[in-house]
């Protein structure tokens, strides 16, 4: 294998992008945050005014998503996750975005994904699979934080349900739900901050490469 491939998988606001980002620049990788895709393709039906359930204009719309293009600014609003965990529910949606997925993985020399169904169905062969976890409640207070810390007013129970709703519809989804894989080394973040967690995720991968 001449490409190296390290998988993060886990629930909405888990730390899992930033984890993400730390490990590829400490490992000389290459990054891809696979809910970007499932973001920009909700975004443009958003956009256009269509249903989200419409499978035809999703898969238009999957079809013409750049992932080098993806800009996180524009794709982080809440609702725009919403509305992307019910167009990834649609099969013919997932299977354009796991294409595109699978050819950056492949890029020399390899990347660190993160996303929900790395380590079970975009890179099964992944080197090393992480799933990255904390209680609701601690995720729902520190994603609470980051938008209060920008000036947002937003009540925590809004958010919280946000969160376990994402992770009922994305747990319970009948094509690739959210599921650590059978090999994958699971890091529960919820008496950890970044730091700790990165630390213990670097020794994971260390152990492994
Ligand atoms: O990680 P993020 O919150 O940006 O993902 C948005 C939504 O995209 C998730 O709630 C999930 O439904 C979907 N997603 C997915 N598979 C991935 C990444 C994201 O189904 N690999």
């Amino acid at each position: 294998q001449d490409v190296i491939t390290i998988a993060i998988d886990g629930p909405a606001a888990s730390g899992k992008g930033t984890l993400a980002r730390r490990i590829a620049q400490r490992y000389g990788l290459n990054h891809l945050d696979t809910g970007l895709s499932y973001r920009a393709v909700a975004k443009a039906l958003l956009d256009a005014g269509q249903p989200l359930e419409d499978e035809e204009a999703a898969v238009a719309a999957a079809k013409a998503v750049d992932l080098s293009k993806a800009d996180p600014e524009v794709l982080s609003a809440n609702e725009i996750g919403e509305a992307a965990s019910k167009v990834a529910v649609i099969s013919a949606v997932r299977r354009v975005l796991v294409e595109k997925q699978r050819a950056f993985a492949q890029t020399p020399p390899g990347a660190v994904l993160d996303g929900r169904d790395i380590g079970t169905v975009v890179c099964p062969d992944a080197d090393v699979k992480i799933y990255l976890t904390a209680d609701a409640k601690v995720r729902a207070e520190r994603r609470w934080r980051e938008i209060v810390a920008k000036g947002g007013n937003v009540e925590f129970a809004a958010i919280l349900a946000d969160i376990e709703q994402r992770d009922r519809r994305d747990m319970n989804r009948v094509d690739s739900p959210l599921k650590p894989a059978d090999d994958a080394h699971l890091l529960d973040s919820s008496k950890m901050d970044i730091d700790s967690a990165f630390l213990a995720a670097c020794g994971i991968i260390d152990n492994a490469l």
